[in-house]
């Protein structure tokens, strides 16, 4: 009787068991089909950059990522001027075509990137028939046509452009960059305008990493006071937010954030990524100029990332989605720079062939912890 007694106790505890881990299973379950878009829905949209692989459909299991979690997307390469005009009236649209097609069929929130960049702009924008610069009016009847080609097919469909990108430097004076050359800073109002002429519908965004950098925040606020003062049509500033480990401050972050929205237009965390990885050589922005030798030393994580530098890049991932919710009313999307880990610029920057961890999804697709913390935090 007593055996009895003591198998039905322990057949009990047994159910009791199955059902508390089930629940359990249960709730994991319903976590992970909670995406971040539906998260940060009525807070800001939440997008991701997509390279040729996956806008041409090759990259599936990431295609799925993006369509589960993410509510916009920017082009990562196939819109610039080097790929889409890479001879003077001879576009190549198949990539930018299918990227936008693509965001349509998923009712997401499209983003141009980018029209008036100094690098991955080709050669013959700048020159004539003996390699010689072009004349001013040349070079901008060359923007002009660019623009608005480029701006006109999308009309309608594209609902922001990074206009210029990276025009100014970190301590606030403008780039040499060959459009300055020649045209000198006047140039950045024109692509503006005409930009505007295209599709007088989209908004238009000024973009550049280092943002942070009290000189470049300077620098901006100049450039937006003074386009605002002419009448230019601009609705936002981009920050790039190629952030690292210790770099840069929250506080510089925000102090430039608050100062780009109290100007009175709409901020844009534009390609947001972490870095893992160590940097001797003080590169803390984007110039995608800047490259170094590899040194074995400098790839320390090339088989895993140790727990305790993990813990650093949720800590402060989740810092700085607190801080983009403290000012959710001036941010109008948050964009990742990359799907997956695997997918990152970051592995070939500074130095190429290194491994870095710097997204919210490994190279396996799965989310990161971080992830179910960002759609907490959203919602506490
Ligand atoms: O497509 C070619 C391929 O055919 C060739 O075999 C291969 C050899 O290197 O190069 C491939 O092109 C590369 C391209 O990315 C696509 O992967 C270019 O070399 C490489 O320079 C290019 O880098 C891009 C970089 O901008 C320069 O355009 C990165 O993917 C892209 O993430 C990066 O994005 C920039 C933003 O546009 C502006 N802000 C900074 C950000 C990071 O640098």
């Amino acid at each position: 009787m007593i055996n009895r007694n003591k198998s039905l106790i322990m057949a009990f505890g047994l159910l009791l068991l199955l059902i508390i881990v089930g629940f359990d299973v249960m709730k994991e379950k319903e976590k992970s089909t909670v995406y971040l878009k539906d998260a940060l829905q009525d807070k800001f949209y939440i997008g991701t950059a997509l390279n040729t692989d996956q806008i041409m459909g090759r990259d599936t299991a990431a295609m799925q990522v993006v369509k589960h979690h993410f509510n916009a997307i920017v082009a990562e390469n196939c819109m610039k001027s080097a790929n889409i005009q890479p001879r003077e009236g001879v576009f190549n649209f198949n990539f930018s075509d299918r990227f936008v097609a693509f965001g349509e069929a998923q009712n997401m929130f499209i983003n141009g990137h980018t029209l008036i960049w100094h690098s991955q702009a080709p050669k013959w924008f700048f020159t004539d028939q003996n390699g010689n610069d072009v004349s001013r009016d040349v070079l901008i009847q060359r923007m002009k046509d660019h623009i608005t080609t480029v701006v006109g097919r999308y009309k309608g469909r594209v609902h922001t452009w990074d206009v210029v990108n990276e025009a100014i430097l970190d301590d606030g004076s403008f780039r040499r960059s060959k459009f300055y050359e020649i045209i000198g800073e006047e140039f950045i109002s024109l692509a503006f305008q005409f930009a505007h002429e295209a599709d007088p519908q989209a908004r238009l965004y000024y973009n550049d990493y280092s943002m942070s950098n009290p000189g470049k925040r300077a620098g901006v606020v100049a450039l937006v006071k003074k386009l605002m003062a002419a009448g230019i049509p601009i609705d936002g500033v981009g920050m790039q937010a190629h952030i690292g480990l210790d770099h840069p401050s929250l506080l510089d972050f925000e102090q430039s954030l608050q100062a780009f929205a109290d100007l009175g237009v709409k901020v844009s965390i534009t390609e947001l990524d972490l870095t893992v990885l160590p940097s001797t050589w003080k590169n803390r922005g984007a110039e995608v100029s800047d490259q170094y030798e590899y040194q074995k030393q400098m790839n320390p994580y090339a088989e895993q990332l140790p727990d305790s530098i993990s813990k650093s890049f949720h800590e402060r991932y989740e810092a700085f989605f607190k801080l983009f919710l403290k000012h959710q009313q001036h941010i109008e999307r948050v964009t990742l720079w990359g799907v997956n880990d695997g997918h990152s610029w970051r592995n070939n920057w500074p130095v190429r062939g290194r491994t870095d961890y710097p997204l919210l999804f490994d190279r396996q697709n799965h989310a990161k912890p971080i992830v179910l913390s960002i759609i907490q935090i959203a919602n506490p």
